[in-house]
């Protein structure tokens, strides 16, 4: 029998990836709600220097408050890792009941951590950066990399990409579920007039994650690399 914790190895070894398609979709029913969690102005600023127009608000996270949008480190915590973090849904759940379904039960996906809502304004942008702790990439590549964070599409006006330096535009369309390699150099702009909402998500892959990259990358990817 295939063991596909042992596929996943196997493949992250062979291939420098940066991003990959997964073989699921977010409920159509996502647009509609996560236009109603900004109606309700749940998006908070999302702070840094690097970028501008990245709002951002939490249908998981810290104590379960939406608006702890960044990292443990910023509520006086070690990392996300730090075990005395209180992880929970908030609010902002039930204003997206099938969103928060697909999380629950249709990704095979556990233990959450961070799980947003982010939203790039028209005209905002963020700036070349790379996620490892240093804000460097490696220097010898790691291989879990692309197990980094998950990224899904909600809405992907015209003219408005997230593009790593050295790949290109990852070609999102609506309702799309990728995982993100965030530790090579990346940075994204929204030149359209519209609001792009994507869903940003950290949590723990559970075997039949394993399956469904196997496949997804089987389907998606083998041939075309
Ligand atoms: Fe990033």
């Amino acid at each position: 029998m295939v063991n596909y914790w042992e596929r996943v190895e196997d493949i992250i070894k062979t291939h420098n990836l940066f991003h990959l398609k997964l073989d699921i979709e977010l409920p159509k029913e996502s647009i509609q709600e996560v236009q109603a969690v900004y109606d309700e102005k749940f998006f908070v600023e999302h702070r840094g220097k690097k970028h501008k127009g990245w709002d951002s608000t939490c249908i998981h996270g810290i104590d379960g408050d939406y608006w702890k949008t960044m990292s443990g480190k910023q509520y006086n915590y070690e990392s996300d890792s730090d075990k005395n973090i209180k992880w929970d849904w908030t609010d902002v759940c039930y204003y997206a009941p099938k969103t928060v379904e697909f999380f629950k039960k249709d990704i095979p996906l556990k233990n959450y951590r961070r799980l947003r809502y982010m939203l790039l304004r028209p005209g905002g942008y963020i700036l070349e950066h790379s996620d490892t702790p240093s804000g460097i990439p490696y220097t010898t590549r790691k291989q879990t990399s692309i197990f980094s964070a998950l990224n899904i599409c909600i809405t992907q006006p015209k003219d408005c990409v997230l593009e790593h330096l050295s790949n290109g535009v990852v070609p999102f369309k609506p309702l799309e579920v990728y995982m993100f390699n965030n530790d090579e150099y990346h940075h994204a702009y929204n030149n359209s007039e519209e609001n792009r909402f994507h869903i940003i998500a950290h949590a723990e892959y559970d075997y039949d994650f394993a399956e469904l990259f196997v496949k997804s990358f089987e389907k998606n990817y083998e041939h075309s690399i």
